[in-house]
């Protein structure tokens, strides 16, 4: 048991109060937030006159040979210290003696923790939307070459209109796509470095509050210093927007799923990303999309539990906070693997795109287009309405679809058609005439991909600051 505070104890924790109280098994991950942030107090520190040059310059030696030896592997972090804080303290005093015990002047793991949670959680919400950046990179190139693959478009999973592969996976690209700006968001929201609010009413050193956030790259300190250590609220907004990707992935996930059974066919999932069954030799199971679809629960539940332990804290800091990180780590490690995995799977899938668009010719998806055509033709909406669904009617009754009726059997209904009804309801005239702003039309279609392209260029510049 290694602890920073011994000294108006006089007996020792029971061991199952240190275990039950120890964060080291999962703050170990902070490890490399801390050290930097451990960095910037003592750069600050000497800059001030608190510790002198030389002490900086043994601290930073110190911290440096830890951080080698860490990430080689000869120094392990155990769960003989009580967290990562002490972890880095205990190992620097060993190492370089009196100067390490000035490391922790005006600082408290109040602020500690509040800076090292921000600086890890600013660094996953980049690397959330890289991944996001990479898989929308995937969609745009689906996009470009299923411009003019089509399929049907569903409303209640019932076969509605005509659209194509592209303008279906241009409403995924949309819903990733903001995604990507909410995570620039938080980030600008992150702008604040708590280091230097103490415990939480700041300290009686001379800290240069404004030196420290700008080395962490930060715009400036937190204003209030019970708020800067009590503050998780950017933590929370992180995992509603997890929720929200992971919510989209599990969505795209699930028609993954059924297009690729065996009664849709659209698509079929690389050997690579599909498992089979124990008993049953014939199957190919979509296993990575279920599990992304599936795991959105946990995601979920990051969040809820977060906002649960936030609800009822008085301030300032409180170690109900310390349950900030278990399930925050473990959400943005699901939402991160989930888009790499499903990005792949969507990246090797195969279109049947035969099978698409017999799927689409077969289920009625032109039947608006026919009562358009009457319309346009002088018949009133209403009354085309009920004429196709005579024609429906039919074709339901002997197995056909609208385009197989002969023009005599189209007539016998009504005596408007004419022979280029078959042109008006053919499924490229139903998907190209279709050319709204953001609709599955050829032309309307290359706008959007250029415009999906034009935001990928964007990204980047996002989370500049
Ligand atoms: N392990 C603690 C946490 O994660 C660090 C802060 C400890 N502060 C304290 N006053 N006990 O929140």
């Amino acid at each position: 048991m290694a602890q920073l505070w011994g000294g108006r104890f006089t007996k020792s924790t029971d061991q199952m109060v240190y275990d039950f109280n120890a964060s080291i098994n999962f703050d170990k991950k902070l490890f490399e937030q801390d050290v930097r942030g451990s960095r910037a107090h003592v750069r600050m520190l000497a800059a001030v006159g608190v510790i002198t040059e030389a002490e900086r310059d043994e601290i930073l030696k110190g911290l440096d040979s830890i951080e080698t030896d860490v990430n080689d592997g000869t120094l392990k972090i155990t769960s003989e210290y009580e967290d990562v804080h002490s972890f880095v303290e205990a190992n620097l005093i060993d190492r370089i003696g009196d100067a390490g015990k000035k490391l922790h002047t005006g600082r408290s793991r109040n602020d500690q923790v509040a800076l090292d949670m921000k600086l890890y959680t600013r660094d996953q919400v980049v690397s959330t939307a890289k991944a996001l950046e990479h898989l929308l990179t995937t969609i745009v190139g689906i996009m470009e070459e299923n411009i003019d693959t089509i399929m049907p478009g569903f409303t209640h999973l019932q076969k509605a209109q005509p659209i194509t592969v592209a303008h279906h996976m241009g409403a995924y690209f949309e819903m990733f796509k903001r995604d990507i700006v909410r995570l620039s968001n938080i980030k600008a929201s992150m702008w604040s470095c708590p280091l230097g609010s103490g415990a939480l009413a700041g300290t009686t050193y001379p800290l240069d509050r404004y030196m420290t956030a700008d080395i962490l790259e930060f715009e400036g300190p937190t204003l209030n210093s019970m708020d800067g250590v009590s503050d998780r609220d950017y933590l929370i907004e992180f995992l509603s927007a997890l929720s929200i990707i992971q919510m989209h992935l599990s969505r795209f996930s699930e028609e993954v799923i059924i297009w690729n059974s065996n009664e849709y066919r659209y698509v079929e999932i690389d050997d690579a990303y599909s498992t089979g069954s124990s008993i049953m030799p014939q199957k190919k199971n979509p296993d990575i999309a279920e599990l992304v679809r599936g795991k959105t629960g946990r995601v979920y539940g990051a969040l809820m539990s977060l906002l649960t332990t936030m609800k009822g804290i008085p301030l300032a800091y409180n170690k109900d906070m310390q349950e900030d990180k278990e399930l925050s780590f473990d959400a943005m490690k699901t939402v991160q693997d989930s888009i790499v995995l499903f990005d792949g799977m969507l990246s090797t899938i195969k279109f049947n795109k035969e099978n698409m668009a017999k799927s689409a010719r077969n289920g009625f998806t032109n039947a608006t287009d026919a009562a358009d055509y009457l319309v346009n033709h002088g018949v009133p909406f209403r009354d085309a309405h009920g004429i196709i669904g005579q024609v429906v009617l039919y074709c339901i009754d002997k197995g056909i679809a609208i385009d197989d009726m002969s023009l005599s059997e189209l007539k016998a209904i009504s005596p408007v058609f004419e022979e280029d009804i078959y042109d008006a309801i053919s499924m490229e005239t139903c998907v190209n005439t279709r050319l709204t702003v953001g609709a599955p039309g050829h032309n309307a279609m290359e706008e959007e991909i250029s415009a999906c392209k034009e935001f990928l260029s964007s990204v980047p510049g996002l989370f500049e600051n």
